[in-house]
């Protein structure tokens, strides 16, 4: 099929819109809770099963790169839940015209950026 359509391909020139940006995370962060699961689970049934059990997971999550991992799956938490809600507000006819859908697109990707940074401050204390 022949159309006159004029194609735009400079790569370097087109920007993902923000919205994209928060859909992508959100999958992103989807996929890292589920994977997160199995993980929890282990170290919460060797938490239980004995003191030892229990010493040997609380060494696990102190360890400064399983910290690092935990401030990412808070961050993936946060993002999740602002960017869900968003979605279904917007799925129930809210918030769907450009300028809206911009603002909270922004709202939910700086919010959960900035939560963030008060768990990490939270996990130095
Ligand atoms: C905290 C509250 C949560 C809210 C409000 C929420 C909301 C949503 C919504 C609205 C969708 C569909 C998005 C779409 O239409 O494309 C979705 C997808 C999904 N959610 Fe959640 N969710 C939450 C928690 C979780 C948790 C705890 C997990 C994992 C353990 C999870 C894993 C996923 C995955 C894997 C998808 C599919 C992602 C995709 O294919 O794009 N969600 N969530």
């Amino acid at each position: 099929m022949t159309t006159n359509r004029p194609v735009f391909l400079e790569l370097w020139r087109i920007h993902l819109p923000v919205g994209g940006v928060v859909s992508i995370l959100h999958r992103v962060s989807g996929v890292l809770m589920v994977l997160s699961v199995p993980v929890f689970a282990w170290l919460l049934a060797q938490a239980l099963a004995s003191p030892a059990g229990f010493a040997a997971s609380a060494a696990f999550l102190s360890s400064p790169l399983v910290r690092l991992a935990l401030l990412v799956l808070a961050w993936a938490l946060l993002h999740h839940l602002l960017a869900g809600v968003r979605y279904l507000l917007i799925d129930l006819g809210l918030g769907v015209d450009r300028p809206t859908a911009r603002r909270s697109a922004w709202t939910a990707l700086t919010a959960a950026l900035v939560v963030t940074l008060f768990v990490a401050g939270g996990m130095l204390l």
